[in-house]
């Protein structure tokens, strides 16, 4: 079974206006796909016009949540068909700061990765431990916990990926040592080949939490590494280039 394709992903969060674009093109002006993937996950008031300015390259552009439901009265939400209309082929779901700050469940992820199959989007699918977590010993029972309650079967045989998140690692500067993200990201294939048998050898697990040009290149030469989420290191051209072709 040859490896997956690596796939760099920079989540923008709720960052960037207009003024932003430049710093989407500069990325794509170095990125010509062989051997990685590179995509950028703007706010969504920004996908069609980032969709546009990045025609033609090969970066891709995803989104950072989606609706469960195509359409209807929910008020301030974006469904998966709109990301896709708006030029988005990738989808964020189930990140840590949506499951916390939202009340996301791993049903409701799973909800949501079904709809964003439904539009034809590749849904990276986020898991990942609390520090409580880590510390009481069940990290690994957390997390692959999520990734058997968040995959639904409708995966089988599509396009997506795990991204291994420690939430105390997200925009704190922390990292897990490298044996630690090797042991997770090894449990989390096992679940993968658990759940879709071959097949879960085929998508990427993403590493995500304080990656930085600093530190990336060990961390994506680890064990089942298969390339990065990138919060706020994306944000800035020449870092997220950087991790890019740590690779
Ligand atoms: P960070 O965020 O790189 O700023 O830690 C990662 C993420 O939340 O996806």
């Amino acid at each position: 079974m040859t490896a997956p394709t690596p796939l760099i992903a920079g989540n923008w969060k709720m960052n960037g206006t207009a003024a932003s674009i430049p710093e989407a093109r500069a990325v794509a002006a170095h990125v010509d796909g062989r051997g990685v993937r590179v995509a950028i996950c703007p706010p969504a008031t920004l996908i069609e016009r980032m969709s546009e300015a990045l025609a033609g390259s090969a970066v891709l552009v995803g989104g950072q949540d989606c609706h469960r439901d195509a359409s209807g009265a929910f008020t301030g939400d974006i469904s998966a068909e709109m990301l896709a209309d708006a030029g988005a082929s990738l989808v964020i779901l189930g990140h840590s700061e949506r499951r916390a700050g939202y009340g996301e469940t791993d049903e409701l992820v799973a909800a949501k990765v079904r709809a964003a199959v439904r539009a034809g989007l590749e849904p990276i699918v986020c898991v990942g431990e609390t520090l409580g977590q880590r510390k009481a010993g069940d990290a690994l029972m957390v997390v692959t916990g999520q990734v058997r309650g968040s995959l639904p079967r409708e995966l089988d045989r599509r396009a997506y990926a795990v991204a291994y998140e420690p939430v105390w690692a997200i925009g704190s500067g922390l990292t897990p040592t490298l044996a630690e993200i090797e042991e997770m990201h090894t449990a989390i294939r096992a679940t993968l080949r658990d759940l879709f048998g071959a097949d879960g050898d085929k998508p990427p697990i993403l590493y995500g939490g304080s990656v930085k040009p600093a530190n990336a290149a060990e961390i994506l030469h680890a064990a089942e590494v298969g390339g990065a989420l990138v919060g706020g290191a994306s944000l800035k051209a020449d870092d997220f280039l950087a991790i890019v072709n740590a690779l």
